[in-house]
């Protein structure tokens, strides 16, 4: 396990910092280019997170023959030109969530990684931190028993900026792409796909969804509440209810590091660290997948992805938001 993997990152933006942050925190990574739409900024960058390379073009770090893997951390909406791009000049892929814009692009996405046999993965760093891997085992060994309900909440207040990413409809604005997705996953973590779902959502005068509340409602009678919003700070927590007990995810529940699990009156308090901003262990498991030969993490695969974003176009449907997508016909 020598072999240092060799990492560039495209769109230089607040979410690249961090990453770049986690990578040099890993033994096995190196930095080896960045790029931006802006040389000066990749310039910058490079400097500040110890880079080997700078590019003032996406493309240009994609034909580094040096790169193993590439984070993409642009806007939602170039997820998936920049994916394909990456994917065509054969290099591996982190790209970030939501994996794409709807699930039209997932699909050619991983339609794409598959038939290169190239690596891809969505950027959902939450399913890696040590909080989550301690609660797939509590699902996995049936701690709680069967679940009846699921409730999480990811809120907020944002200042109102329509030109910005958040609220901008063609940079894939809104609550849910942006962090409706985590309670959505974690929905998806515990109870798998619902049977029905109701939606509703405030929409913005830029055409995106400021909040939006979701019930899910499955096959089993089960249920799960939901929520993300701009409009307003909330609890961002996460509430896993079964027969023989609950876990609680404390706040910020999507990347927690305290867990309460409760069994029958038994109450367990569970503190969890994760590395760096968290994103190293993303990290990890992208180089773990690449060392071993893997072209799917077994741990975050295409499929989870692929029904994540079927899902999430459910709820858009739901609260009638659409975006205009980069898939040319
Ligand atoms: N995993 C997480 O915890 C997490 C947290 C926040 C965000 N995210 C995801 O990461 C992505 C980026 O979020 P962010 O908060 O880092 O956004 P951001 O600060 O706005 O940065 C995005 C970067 O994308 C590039 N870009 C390319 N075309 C652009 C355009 N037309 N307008 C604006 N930027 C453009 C820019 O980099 P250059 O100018 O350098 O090319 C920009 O700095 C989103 O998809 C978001 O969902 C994930």
């Amino acid at each position: 396990m020598n072999r240092k993997i060799k990492w560039g990152i495209i769109g230089l933006g607040k979410i690249a910092r961090k990453f770049a942050a986690d990578l040099q925190l890993s033994k096995e990574s190196v930095l080896e280019g960045v790029a931006s739409r802006d040389l000066s900024r990749a310039k910058l960058f490079a400097k500040e997170f110890n880079a080997l390379k700078y590019y003032g073009s996406y493309e240009s770090l994609a034909n580094d023959s040096d790169i193993d893997v590439i984070y993409i951390a642009t806007p939602h909406v170039f997820h998936f030109e920049n994916t394909m791009m990456c994917l065509k000049k054969g290099k591996a892929v982190l790209c970030e969530k939501p994996m794409g814009i709807n699930s039209q692009e997932v699909e050619i996405m991983v339609h794409e990684a598959r038939s290169r046999n190239l690596f891809l993965m969505e950027g959902l760093w939450t399913r890696f931190i040590p909080a989550t891997e301690k609660l797939i085992d509590i699902l996995d060994n049936n701690e709680i028993g069967a679940i009846n309900s699921v409730s999480a909440d990811f809120g907020f207040k944002g200042e109102v900026n329509p030109m910005a990413r958040l609220y901008n409809k063609k940079l894939g604005g809104g609550s849910l792409l942006d962090i409706g997705i985590y309670p959505v996953y974690l929905s998806i973590l515990a109870l798998g796909l619902p049977k029905s779902i109701a939606a509703n959502a405030e929409m913005t005068d830029t055409g995106v969804d400021s909040s939006c509340s979701m019930i899910f409602k499955y096959e089993n009678g089960a249920s799960a509440t939901l929520e993300s919003t701009f409009e307003e700070d909330t609890a961002i927590e996460g509430i896993i209810e079964g027969v023989e007990g609950s876990v609680k995810l404390h706040n910020r529940f999507h990347h927690t590091e305290k867990l309460t699990i409760n069994r029958i009156g038994k109450i367990e308090e569970l503190n969890l660290r994760y590395k760096g901003f968290g994103y190293f262990h993303e990290i990890e498991e992208v180089n773990k997948c690449l060392i071993l030969g893997h072209s799917e993490s077994p741990k975050l695969p295409l499929s989870t992805s692929l029904e994540l974003m079927l899902l999430l176009d459910r709820v858009k449907e739901g609260i009638g938001l659409e975006y205009e997508s980069r898939v040319l016909h």
